[in-house]
């Protein structure tokens, strides 16, 4: 990735509206991951969220991973942070209790195979809980509409619903919209016009890796 790329998506969150974007995040994400402890972070860029969420909760065991190593050298020194694949990961079966994808999985070439390494590093009863850049939304459409934009340069799926699918075959799933963005404000929106996020959250109900196509 370049570094000017890299530089430009680290800064963003350090922006007022990208400082919001993260807090709203947090609050979503803090709340899910009660009574959770060990907790994987797939696609997690510079882990500015992951290491906040280790502050605000101590108890959680945090790891992130990332393909991109450019993106892992923004990451805070507090957090710990592994270089490898979502498609292919080093990690044991059954060793965390919650799985996220923080607007990653759509990044992911092979979400298939993303899917399903999920749910083997997952214990049983473990949470996937997986936030999408919502492509019905204003704010998507924006991004995507400005041809330089990280997201238009490196999404790799929009049609999310297909994703959703494919996490149904594996997990038990419930769905909502959050975080409505108009204008650089912020607000508490479920209008799939305005929310920035669908969010699709999963518990893994079986042992057994099925196949899916
Ligand atoms: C839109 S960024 C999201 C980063 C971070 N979670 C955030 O909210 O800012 C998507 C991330 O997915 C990562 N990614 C894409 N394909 C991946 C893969 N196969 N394995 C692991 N990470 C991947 C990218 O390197 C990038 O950091």
């Amino acid at each position: 990735m370049e570094k000017k790329i890299k530089k430009k998506y680290s800064d963003f969150y350090k922006t007022k509206f990208g400082k919001k974007i993260l807090e709203k995040e947090l609050d979503y994400i803090l709340k899910e991951l009660k009574d959770r402890r060990d907790v994987l972070s797939v696609g997690c860029g510079p882990a500015f969220l992951e290491s906040e969420l280790a502050k605000l909760n101590p108890h959680l065991k945090i790891v992130g991973l990332d393909i991109s190593k450019e993106m892992l050298e923004d990451a805070p020194n507090s957090i710990h942070v592994a270089l490898g694949d979502a498609e292919c990961m080093r990690f044991e079966d059954n060793s965390f209790d919650a799985l996220l994808y923080v607007t990653s999985l759509e990044f992911i070439e092979d979400y298939k195979k993303a899917v399903k390494e999920a749910f083997r590093v997952l214990k049983l009863g473990g949470k996937v809980i997986v936030l999408m850049l919502n492509p019905k939304s204003h704010y998507f459409q924006q991004e995507y509409n400005d041809k330089g934009s990280y997201i238009r340069r490196n999404i790799k799926h929009i049609d999310i619903e297909k994703l959703e699918r494919f996490l149904s075959h594996y997990f038990s799933l419930k769905t909502e919209y959050l975080l409505g963005i108009k204008n650089e404000s912020i607000f508490d929106t479920a209008n799939p016009k305005f929310a920035s996020l669908y969010i699709v959250k999963g518990i893994k109900r079986s042992k057994e890796l099925r196949e899916f196509k």
